[in-house]
């Protein structure tokens, strides 16, 4: 479907008005009615934008005059960098995969690991950065993680991308080390060609910089936490619920949260549960997994926790006929890496805070409801 002119929009009225109204389109399921509500990059509609296009919709979608239509925008080819207009440049580093991996039109999942070298040699900060399969690679590209390897040891995790994922921006005063020398772990999910044809994938991961020399206030970590591996989702059951638990022995101040579900999820929660047992929501969402989604916390409200505290991650599952997404809803499904597989845990960024600098972000918090506001 395309959404660029009057004829095609009219159209699909009755299929806008119920995407929108049920917030399912635009993408973006962050639930309005609990925890933290100021985001970064929130591309939902406000309730009078959704009563503009329901009402347009009810009135039998006039045209209205065409001397004030817009003009229709360009649109980008798919493989280029979203980032590029926000950051005002290419990235300052592509890393591809080493070379091109061809997915079989018969194949099944394949789970592969690359190593690329980044020819780095000088240490630098990242700002920003964004995974991009290529335009054939696309379908077939569930996700791709990377992780550093530094020459002289050490490294760890730095990107994540899957399935209706764009880019990611570190917050202001944050950043991720990489040094000179250090070798690129690629951990890519190839899910089977989905219309019969041989796909041949060549993904990147673009890099953006801090200018040289200048450093981050803090050091951003991007983390699984709360993941539970014990899923037991019986056949047939719409509403199944797990839990999961991650305890907090550093003040942190988290900047995005993104759950991780697969084909059966239909819902996460995370709530912090302080040393005094009260609890607080901070975000629930409602999930498709066609779209993973970094729902990024505005700075006055990025949650800020206390050590001693516990993540407790909720996800909900439909096993039943109701699911579009179940395969065989007469199948038991437990924890796995396949998407017909499921999984449970929660995509969270965050850095770490010493106790001075919590007593002092909350200081200044104060007046502010924090971190939740439910
Ligand atoms: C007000 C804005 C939007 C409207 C009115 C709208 C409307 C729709 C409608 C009517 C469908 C068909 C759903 C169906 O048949 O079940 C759809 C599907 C889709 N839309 Fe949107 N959309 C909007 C924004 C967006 C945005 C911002 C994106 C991309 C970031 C997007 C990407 C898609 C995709 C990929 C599909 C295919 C189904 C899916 O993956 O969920 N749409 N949209």
């Amino acid at each position: 479907m395309t959404l660029i002119d009057y004829e095609t929009v009219r159209a699909w009225a009755p299929v806008i008005k119920d995407r929108v109204e049920n917030r399912k389109m635009p993408p973006y399921f962050i639930d309005k009615t609990v925890g933290v509500q100021s985001f970064e990059d929130d591309r939902s509609l406000t309730n009078e934008e959704i009563a503009t296009i329901a009402a347009w919709v009810d009135a039998g979608s006039p045209q209205g005059d065409m001397s004030n239509m817009p003009a229709v925008p360009e649109f980008e080819d798919s493989v280029a960098w979203t980032l590029e207009d926000e950051m005002g440049r290419p990235p300052d580093l592509i890393i591809p995969i080493p070379e091109p991996f061809t997915v079989p039109a018969d194949g099944p999942n394949w789970w592969m690991t690359f190593y690329s070298d980044t020819g780095l040699t000088e240490d630098r900060w990242i700002k920003a950065f964004e995974t991009k399969p290529s335009a054939e690679g696309f379908p077939v590209v569930h996700h791709a993680v990377t992780s550093m390897e530094f020459p002289e040891g050490g490294g760890g995790f730095l990107s994540e991308y899957a399935l209706g994922k764009t880019a990611d921006i570190n917050p202001p005063g944050t950043g991720q080390l990489i040094k000179a020398g250090t070798r690129l772990n690629w951990n890519v999910h190839y899910a089977s060609s989905p219309d019969g044809l041989d796909r041949t994938d060549r993904t990147r991961l673009g890099l953006w910089f801090l200018p040289e020399g200048e450093e981050p206030e803090h050091e951003l970590v991007r983390s699984h936490m709360a993941d539970n591996e014990d899923l037991d989702l019986p056949g047939g059951e719409a509403a199944i619920r797990t839990d999961g638990y991650e305890f907090l022995d550093k003040n942190i101040r988290i900047t995005t949260f993104q759950p991780h579900l697969h084909n059966l999820g239909t819902r996460q929660c995370i709530e912090v549960i302080y040393q005094d047992n009260r609890r607080q929501t901070l975000s629930c969402a409602d999930w498709d997994f066609g779209w993973h989604i970094a729902y990024n916390y505005a700075d006055d409200v990025q949650p800020l926790i206390p050590k001693g505290s516990m993540l407790h991650v909720t996800s909900w599952y439909n096993n039943s006929q109701s699911n579009p997404w179940a395969g065989d809803s007469r199948n038991w499904v437990g924890f796995g890496q396949r998407s017909t597989d499921d999984m449970s845990f929660s995509w969270i960024s965050y850095y770490e805070l010493t106790d001075e600098e919590y007593e002092a972000a909350v200081t200044e918090r104060l007046g502010q409801t924090n971190p939740g506001s439910d």
